[in-house]
């Protein structure tokens, strides 16, 4: 196991201080910190090799290439996929959605067809769909979340027909920690022939993720959660499905030869990545890959659920002032911790979450307030929004007891 403490020392922004106190960094779920591996890699290959991919014979373009296709065997492994050319490079999870929703989406959507999300999704996994139905005259079928805040899935499964195309499901909410028991859900969509796309920008950050044993056929996800760069993100697609799909965007690279009046697409995974990439970043990607491979993705599960029972032990205390915790199967102090991973939102009545932050940041602890891309969950919640801590593997119990101080003075000053 390894010692948060110590790991801390590799992460060269958390030794700054924020308002004269030192940082205490609770918003990984909107992005994580990066080590000096990433960022001494970005500067590697800026001084030493800057050269465009799959373009050129001269050295540095070769390992610019080798380099960038190295990160797409990485992730391959990562994932547990079965070729490279199942690993798609865009710039986000929410790009890689974009892909499906079009690429597949056009082709494979007609009127009357159904789309089926739950009412848990980030905007980035809903509003996609919501464009598809509009377009193609379908219809988007929305998971119900329970009184516990676990999804329905009784209802999922009655919700499901020969009309469903494609379920489109978040591996883990950003709001609340959850993890839908998604083996299920998986093979229920198969049994009527849907396609199910998983939206992991949450959780391959936080558990191993094996696309063989899920059995999904697409996976989503982006670098800059995982202690990679901003501006890389990668869809995963079984290869037959991809092969069949049309390229998304449309330039060069993405073509093997062009006429006048017509071209013809590249092999996999090319046909979907037009124009230059961002090399710098996804050579990058690679160092945040072998930096949590170091760390044991298992090792951050056990981690992160110690810290989320912690922080949950010590803000349960606060009930009595209004602080209400939004977490699946949680009755005072009490809940299934095996459903839901590092991530606490909560409330406090009478005092509006970005004025809970603001005090939060007054003491050195970064947290986030809002709706977190998540507005019709929250409105569900009957709330404007939330404040939200969101721990990972660099987070210490010390860290949690410096967001107690926060929260301590917070309700002294508003109350
Ligand atoms: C569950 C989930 N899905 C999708 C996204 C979108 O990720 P990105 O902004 O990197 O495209 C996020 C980002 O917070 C997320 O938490």
């Amino acid at each position: 196991m390894f010692d948060p403490k110590k790991v801390k020392k590799d992460f060269p922004i958390l030794s700054r201080k924020i308002n004269g106190k030192p940082l205490v960094y609770l918003d990984n779920a909107s992005t994580s910190q990066k080590p000096k591996s990433v960022i001494n890699t970005i500067s590697n290959y800026y001084e030493n090799f800057n050269s465009n991919t799959h373009r050129g014979i001269h050295t540095m373009s070769e390992e610019a290439t080798i380099a960038y296709e190295n990160t797409r065997e990485h992730v391959m492994k990562f994932i547990n996929a079965n070729l490279p050319k199942e690993i798609i490079f865009t710039r986000n999870t929410t790009e890689a959605i974009n892909l499906v929703a079009y690429s597949w989406g056009e082709e494979n959507i007609k009127s009357g067809d159904e789309i089926i999300v739950s009412a848990i999704e980030h905007h980035s996994n809903l509003v996609p769909w919501q464009e598809l139905c509009r377009r193609k005259n379908a219809t988007l079928k929305i998971i119900p979340i329970k009184k516990d805040l676990t999804l329905d899935l009784p209802a999922y499964e009655k919700m499901l027909s020969k009309k469903t195309k494609l379920v489109s499901i978040t591996a883990m909410s950003n709001v609340l920690g959850y993890m839908p028991d998604l083996s299920k859900i998986i093979k229920a969509a198969h049994k009527v022939g849907a396609l199910v796309l998983v939206d992991a920008a949450q959780s391959v950050a936080h558990l191993p993720t094996d696309v063989k044993k899920l059995d999904c056929d697409f996976l989503a996800f982006s670098s800059h959660k995982m202690l990679g760069p901003t501006g890389v993100g990668v869809l995963y697609g079984k290869y037959e499905i991809l092969s069949d799909m049309n390229p998304f965007m449309f330039g060069g690279d993405m073509v093997k030869s062009v006429e006048q009046h017509k071209a013809y697409w590249n092999d996999l995974p090319w046909k979907f990545e037009a124009g230059t990439p961002n090399i710098a970043d996804v050579i990058a990607f690679d160092a945040a890959l072998t930096y949590l491979e170091k760390i044991g993705l298992e090792n951050i599960h056990k981690h992160d659920q110690k810290l989320l029972k912690y922080a949950v032990a010590k803000f349960s205390k606060y009930e009595k002032h209004g602080v209400s915790l939004i977490l699946p199967t949680y009755k005072s102090a009490t809940f299934d911790s095996s459903q839901v991973s590092s991530i606490l939102s909560f409330s406090i009545k009478g005092i509006h979450p970005h004025d809970i932050a603001t005090i939060f940041n007054d003491e050195g602890v970064a947290i986030r307030s809002g709706y977190h891309c998540s507005q019709p969950l929250i409105e569900h919640l009957n709330l404007s929004s939330t404040a939200r801590m969101s721990f990972y593997f660099y987070n210490t119990k010390a860290d949690i007891d410096r967001a107690e101080i926060a929260l301590k003075k917070t309700i002294k000053l508003f109350k």
